[in-house]
């Protein structure tokens, strides 16, 4: 069966990464206008390193939990599309091979005057000079508001050839991710949402498994046998 899985902050909330809308959310400590967005950046890049150097190194210390490791199981068994939202790297620490990252990675760095990608130092900070053109304007490699998610193409496909979409700990509050299901759907897909409570697409979903992604995950992907 080809199940294409998307995956946001609440799969990651378990292993002790903030969730971004929760009442003691990323969005309830910082302006996205500040530390998620070109302008930001342009206006306070030292605010924005900082901010990311944070996640860096709470992601560094988070563990993968039951969740991530049932997805990494599932793969074995089934031809497995999996994208996420989420910048941390739990997925892949996990054992996934193949992860789409549509809003980059807290791993991955690039300069905003070469578009050089490289494998981003644990702190990054504004004075750091790119290894390849020298200039000193490096940014995290994360989509921010108001920029093209990375692999569409890619992932529109995805949602058109699967038989069973899958939306995990999202909150369906952001596009084009908000969109998957309705587009999965409109293509014949079977579509689930594994979340704590209501998303604002639960009505996208024809299934809804209530409860935390490392309870409800893995006894998903064991529903789903081989
Ligand atoms: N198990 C399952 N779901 C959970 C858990 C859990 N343990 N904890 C939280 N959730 C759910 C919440 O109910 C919520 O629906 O995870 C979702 C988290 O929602 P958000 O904080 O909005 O995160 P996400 O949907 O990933 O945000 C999407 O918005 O700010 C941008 O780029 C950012 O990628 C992010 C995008």
């Amino acid at each position: 069966m080809r199940i294409t899985v998307l995956t946001g902050a609440g799969i990651s909330a378990e292993s002790g990464l903030a969730t971004f809308r929760a009442s003691d959310g990323l969005w309830e400590n910082h302006r996205i206008e500040d530390v998620a967005s070109p302008d930001g950046f342009a206006r306070d890049p030292a605010l924005v390193h900082q901010f990311y150097n944070e996640r860096r190194k709470n992601a560094a210390a988070a563990v993968p939990n039951a969740a991530h490791q049932a997805l990494a199981r599932l793969a074995e068994r089934h031809d497995l599309t999996l994208i996420t939202q989420n910048v941390d790297d739990l997925h892949e620490r996990a054992g996934s091979a193949k992860v789409i990252h549509m809003h980059g990675s807290l791993n991955r760095a690039r300069c905003t005057s070469c578009n050089l990608t490289w494998a981003a130092p644990p702190q990054m900070s504004v004075d750091m000079p790119c290894p390849a053109c020298a200039a000193r304007t490096i940014r995290p490699d994360i989509v921010w508001f108001g920029e093209m998610p990375f692999h569409l193409e890619q992932i529109w496909v995805a949602l058109e050839q699967a038989d069973l979409f899958a939306a995990i700990g999202t909150s369906g509050n952001v596009y084009p991710a908000a969109g998957f299901a309705q587009h999965a759907a409109r293509n014949g897909a079977h579509c689930v949402e594994l979340n704590l409570q209501d998303s604002a697409t639960s009505r996208d979903f024809d299934d809804h498994i209530r409860g935390p992604a490392s309870l409800t995950v893995p006894a998903w992907v064991d529903s789903l046998g081989s």
